[in-house]
Order: C-alpha cells, then sequence, then structure tokens
C-alpha cells in the first residue's frame, strides 16, 4: 500500500493551479447517461473517483476515454443497467446513475451503498422522491430495483439538503412527463454546475443555487460539452496548507465566490487573503488565532474543509470549537491528529481544539478523503517526519498532491 512521507517544517511558497471540482465532475459524467451521442467534458480532475465512475459508465455499456484532463463519453450503446456491488462499494457516487438510468431506460438495478468512514448516509430521500416521481422501488439482495414507464413531474420535499440527492432528482426529472419541483434543495455550486450542464444539454431547470429548484420536462436531450467549476475544497485545502505553514501560496483558478465561509473563517484566523483576478493569494502569519466552525450547508461552513480546519487549528493560539453538523462520525482524523501531539478532545458532533505550539511527525493512517488532506497539511508543518498510510483515500479526490506541493517547497514523497 503506498505511503507519502513528509519532512515538515517548510515555509511553502509560489504557486499553484486549483484543478476541476470531483463533485461536479461525478454527477456530470453520470448526466452523459441522459443523452445519446458523443458527451465531451472538460477540467475534469484526474482522480481514482473519476475513474470508478469511468468504470462503471463503461459497465452499462458506454464508451469512455480519458485524455489528460477530458473525457469523452459515447452513450450510444447503453445495454446495461446495473451498478454493481463491486464499484459501489468503493464509491457512493454511484447512486448518481440511479436517476438518469430510470429517466433514459426506464429502470435502474443499483447496489444499496452500505455505511461509510464518516458516517451511515442513507439514501431514503433520493428513493422518496424517485417514488414521488412514480417510480416502483424495492430493495432486493442488497440491490435498488426500480422501474418505471415514465418518469412524471413530482413536488419533492427534502427534510435535509441533500447533494447527491437534489442531483440524481434534478437528472431524473429533466426527461420527465410535467413539471418537478425540488424544496429544501441543496444549493452546492456542484448542484449549480450539474443544473448548468444539464441546461446545456437543452434541460428546463430554474432555481438551482437556490433552495427551490424547478425543473420542466423536455423530450430528449443533446450530449454535453462542458467544462467542470473548478474544486473549492482543493482550493480551501491549499489555503489551509498556506496558513499552517506561514507561507505565501497563490491558488490559481479558483473561484472564490465558491468560497467565502471558507476565506472569511481563515481571514479570522489571522491568514491574509487576497482577491486577485486568476486566484488567491494566502499569507499565513505567525500567530494565528483559534476560531470555531459549524459545518453547514452551503453557503455554511463545508464538511469537507472541518478536518483541514481542525489541523490548522491545533497549532493556533487557544482554544476553538469544531462542531460537525452533517455527518455523525466525521472525527476519526482527531485520533491521527492527536498521535502528532494536538490536543483535541471530542464529545458527540463537538470537537474542542486547544492550539500546541508544535506538532510532532508520527506515522499515520488516513481514514477517508478529506481526513487525509488534514494528515498532510499536519505534516507540512510538524517537526520531523509524518508518513500518512492508506493514501488511496487521498488519491480518490487529490489531483497530484504531491506533485503540487513540492513546487512550492514541500519536502513531501511517496513510498511503497
Ligand atoms: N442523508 C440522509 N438521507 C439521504 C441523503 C442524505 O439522511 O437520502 C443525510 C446524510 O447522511 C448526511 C446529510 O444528509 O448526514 C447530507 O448528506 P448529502 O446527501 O448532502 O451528502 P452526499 O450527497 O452523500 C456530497 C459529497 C460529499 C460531501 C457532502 C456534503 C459528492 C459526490 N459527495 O455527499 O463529499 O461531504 O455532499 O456536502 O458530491 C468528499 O468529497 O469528501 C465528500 C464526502
Amino acid at each position: 500500500m503506498e505511503k507519502i512521507a513528509i519532512d515538515g517544517g517548510v515555509s511553502l511558497k509560489g504557486e499553484v493551479s486549483i484543478s476541476g471540482a470531483k463533485n461536479a465532475a461525478l454527477p456530470i459524467m453520470a448526466a452523459s447517461i441522459l443523452s445519446s451521442g458523443e458527451n465531451i467534458i472538460s477540467n475534469t480532475p484526474l482522480l481514482r473517483d473519476i475513474t470508478t465512475m469511468g468504470n462503471l459508465l463503461t459497465r452499462l455499456g458506454i464508451n469512455f476515454q480519458a485524455e489528460d484532463n477530458r473525457i469523452f463519453l459515447r452513450t450510444h450503446g447503453i445495454n446495461s443497467i446495473e451498478a454493481p456491488y463491486e464499484l459501489v462499494k468503493t464509491m457512493r457516487a454511484s447512486v448518481l446513475v440511479l436517476g438518469p438510468l430510470l429517466a433514459r431506460m426506464g429502470k435502474a438495478r443499483v447496489s444499496l451503498p452500505g455505511g461509510c468512514a464518516i458516517g451511515a448516509r442513507g439514501i431514503n430521500l433520493h428513493l422518496m422522491g424517485l417514488k414521488k416521481m412514480g417510480a416502483d422501488i424495492i430493495l432486493s439482495e442488497g440491490y435498488i430495483e426500480a422501474k418505471v414507464k415514465k418518469l412524471r413531474g413530482a413536488s419533492v420535499y427534502f427534510d435535509i439538503p441533500t447533494v447527491t440527492g437534489t442531483e440524481n432528482l434534478m437528472m431524473a426529472a429533466v426527461l420527465a412527463d410535467g413539471e418537478t419541483v425540488i424544496e429544501n434543495a441543496a444549493c452546492e455550486p456542484e448542484v449549480v454546475d450539474l443544473a448548468n450542464a444539464l441546461i446545456s444539454m437543452g434541460a428546463d431547470i430554474q432555481g438551482a443555487g437556490t433552495n427551490i429548484i424547478k425543473i420542466k420536462g423536455v423530450n430528449n436531450l443533446r450530449p454535453l460539452d462542458y467544462h467542470i467549476i473548478p474544486d473549492r475544497i482543493e482550493a480551501g485545502t491549499f489555503l489551509a496548507a498556506a496558513g499552517i505553514t506561514r507561507g505565501k501560496i497563490k491558488i490559481k483558478g479558483c473561484n472564490s465566490e465558491h468560497m467565502d465561509a471558507v476565506i472569511i473563517k481563515l481571514g479570522k484566523a489571522g491568514l491574509k487573503i487576497t482577491k486577485e483576478k486568476d486566484g488567491l493569494i494566502a499569507e499565513g502569519s505567525e500567530r494565528l488565532t483559534s476560531i470555531d466552525v459549524k459545518t453547514m450547508p452551503y453557503p455554511g461552513f463545508p464538511t469537507d474543509m472541518q478536518a483541514q480546519f481542525m489541523a490548522l487549528m491545533s497549532l493556533s493560539e487557544g482554544t476553538s470549537f469544531i462542531t460537525e453538523n452533517i455527518f455523525e462520525n466525521r472525527f476519526m482524523h482527531v485520533a491521527e491528529l492527536r498521535r502528532m501531539g494536538a490536543d483535541i478532545k471530542v464529545e458527540g458532533a463537538a470537537a474542542t481544539v486547544r492550539g500546541v505550539k508544535s506538532l510532532k511527525g508520527a506515522p499515520v493512517m488516513a481514514t477517508d478523503l478529506r481526513a487525509s488532506a488534514s494528515l498532510i497539511i499536519a505534516g507540512l508543518a510538524a517537526e520531523g517526519t509524518t508518513v500518512v498510510d492508506r493514501v488511496y483515500h487521498l488519491d480518490r479526490g487529490y489531483e497530484k498532491i504531491e506533485e503540487k506541493l513540492k513546487p512550492l517547497g514541500a519536502r513531501i514523497r511517496r513510498i511503497k
């Protein structure tokens, strides 16, 4: 199993370019199912999750090719409706094929995702919405078996604003009979990017980015030729890296409008963040201050930045309170940060982080994607060597992280 070793203590300096957003690319790849023809998606990050989605689409009979950051999906010959367990278990986002398969093929058989490292992560809301649209859904042998003659528009209210649930429903609704209204919809930029991609295919969608989305079904959609938005979480991770190493990094190609909550909190913690035309400049300061955060649905502080922020707070002056409101078990990085000398206590959904003077390098284990990123960040600032095990988690969501960090001065290497 590959590991990443970091000799910490270098202030990062220089420029880094941000890749396309994983969580926008995944649903947009699934949206290709809705058309018959050659789809082109550019600015796609080169990540393990993108390959997994490509493999899943290949199983459905779609021809998938990747050339650098462009992918081609030829969707004429869809001949299967099944998302098998072995793919769904490695990537929960596989469930995103459910809505578009139902819309195009009238049936789908998708393995039920199990729990995962960060929480139970049910998909009951996805299924509730699809049922309201007329789908007949049963659970059999660990699979969701869904069928429908023709989906029909419906009024759907989500108890919790679910990101992939909103995306699944939007993709189901674009070819349905009549109008679908999703209330308490997720407002994340990735939901908006999917809506824009669908609109570019000919869909009629209004309100994406607000909590009420209205979708009028159309008869057919043309293939995609679409450019994915920049990854706000990758950008935020580099901001945190600048802060924790007291460095100065220009983060090129990010969209700062998607990052307000993170920029505001990091600014309060003592980072100097300047907006430029082509990105952000983040400068750490000698004394970082503790700041409280509560994770919330967008535009609140993103759960996907909580672990990285906690690493930063571990080295800040004072005590910060970090509340995780989205997932019930997203503190797996705490035990690993403690192994590096962090002073963190967890009670339920709240973590109390008392800033320490220094972190010490240690062997640590990545447990999920963003936990891995927090350990890398902590390792960059720690005294001595940190070895992060199970970096396959990191490779799911960060494109060439060590190649992006090295030019900034990080002493980082991948080891077998
Ligand atoms: N939930 C339900 N029932 C449902 C759906 C969701 O109870 O049917 C609950 C979840 O258990 C969770 C909350 O609702 O407590 C919100 O979950 P959501 O459905 O919004 O999460 P998701 O769509 O599964 C996406 C991202 C995650 C990100 C979350 C929250 C993708 C592919 N994944 O997950 O990204 O953390 O939204 O913003 O878009 C990551 O990139 O590291 C990552 C985990």
